[in-house]
């Protein structure tokens, strides 16, 4: 982990710092880990991030009326051709659900036999220019990037359950310089949406008010902040350190809270609105999940089950093997996300790559035929 100074509301606004920091924070994780780093799975968020619903139809191909690894990996890739403008980049193409022939609600279609194959899926797509900068930013520190994830999908990889997902979620990611909300249903996310505020406003507001250096406020913040009123013990009181030959200055902890929680509810309204043009056809039986630094606010949790009216829950990375236990906090959701995500892929890739040896070593009599008719004609 390392400071950042690059990043506005989530997106590269200087390369060079972005770049130093990136290299500083490798350089921490090679050193603790004794393993030398040349790629990294990279997260990407801010606003320029988008997701759209789209589906896909093909027909079946195999003479048996079989769906073949082919037929999905074709479905999909027709799903993908919505129109994309030019100056936005596909992140990720996330499989909802299939429909064979009309039987709807498919997880995994293949070796079903039907005629007509159809993708439900979520394409997440990034500004072309964001995404490049970002990439500029680690290629230039020295590291080549395997793949850009979207940061909430990652931080969902690595703290929501299955059984949340299949009951509907929404995981609320309260980042230091944006808040990010994917949301779930039916076991795939659907919906994905950034609020440009965070943690680092929360800061801001502090050291506004009590007119204090913003790192005196972040250190307050996470030492005594609080957003929810039930957590308070009467009289509590902190300090306030004086600026510039003032004496320091003892302020009740309600104080605080009175700065910090309109801030956060505000955050949590904000999301709400969206969230309920979203959720009118798709409940969230699951409730919400909140990640991110953020999350460790003292009454993060009550605060936003009072906005949503519904049970929310803090999420940590689950349990990985190896992991060591202070990583196990929801400022690292992101990170452990990206790491097991970039597992899955490589796991994927290495599947398919076994499944296509199998088929070229041994095709089908049509397999072979339409590799002949592509061969000759396309
Ligand atoms: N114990 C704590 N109590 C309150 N806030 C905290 C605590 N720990 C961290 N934070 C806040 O969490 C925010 C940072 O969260 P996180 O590390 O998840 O952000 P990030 O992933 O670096 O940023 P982003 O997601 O916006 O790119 C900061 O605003 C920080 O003040
Ligand atoms: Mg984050």
């Amino acid at each position: 982990m390392s400071p950042s100074t690059g990043l506005r509301k989530g997106v590269v606004v200087n390369i060079e710092s972005t770049l130093r920091s990136v290299k500083a924070a490798i350089e921490d994780a090679e050193m603790m880990s004794g393993r030398e780093v040349s790629s990294c799975w990279t997260g990407i968020g801010g606003s320029h991030i988008e997701g759209i619903n789209s589906r896909g139809v093909v027909a079946v191909t195999e003479k048996n009326r079989e769906i073949s690894p082919d037929d999905k990996e074709r479905v999909i890739e027709v799903a993908q051709k919505v129109s994309i403008p030019m100056d936005r980049q596909v992140l990720e193409v996330i499989p909802q659900s299939y429909i064979v022939d009309n039987q709807k609600g498919i997880r995994n279609p293949l070796n079903m036999i039907g005629v007509r194959l159809e993708a439900e899926v979520f394409i997440i797509t990034c500004s072309v220019t964001s995404g490049q900068n970002l990439l500029n930013c680690v290629n230039r520190a020295g590291y080549r990037v395997n793949n850009l994830i979207p940061k909430s999908l990652a931080a969902g990889r690595s703290v929501l359950t299955d059984e949340e997902k299949d009951l509907g979620v929404a995981l609320i990611d309260l980042g230091g310089g944006t808040t990010e909300v994917m949301a779930y249903s039916a076991g795939s996310p659907y919906s994905i949406i950034t609020i440009p505020v965070g943690g680092a406003q929360v800061t801001s507001d502090i050291s506004i008010i009590k007119s204090i250096a913003l790192d005196t406020a972040e250190r307050i913040k996470i030492e005594s902040g609080c957003c929810w009123e039930g957590l308070l013990e009467e009289d509590e009181e902190i300090i306030v350190p004086g600026v510039g030959g003032r004496s320091p200055l003892p302020i009740p902890r309600s104080q605080l809270l009175a700065i910090i929680r309109p801030r956060m509810e505000e955050i949590f309204k904000m999301v709400k609105e969206k969230l309920d043009k979203l959720s009118q056809t798709r409940p969230l039986g699951g409730g919400i999940v909140l990640t991110g630094g953020g999350a460790l606010l003292s009454g993060a949790a009550e605060l936003a089950s009072h906005v949503f009216k519904l049970p929310v829950r803090i999420g940590n990375p689950l349990s990985v093997g190896g992991l060591a236990e202070e990583c196990r906090t929801p400022v690292y959701a992101t990170a452990v996300g990206l790491v097991l995500m970039g597992k899955d892929k490589e796991d994927n890739n290495l599947k398919q790559d076994g499944e296509k040896g199998l088929r070229e070593k041994n095709p089908s009599p049509f397999g072979r035929l339409k590799g002949w008719i592509s061969k000759e004609f396309f």
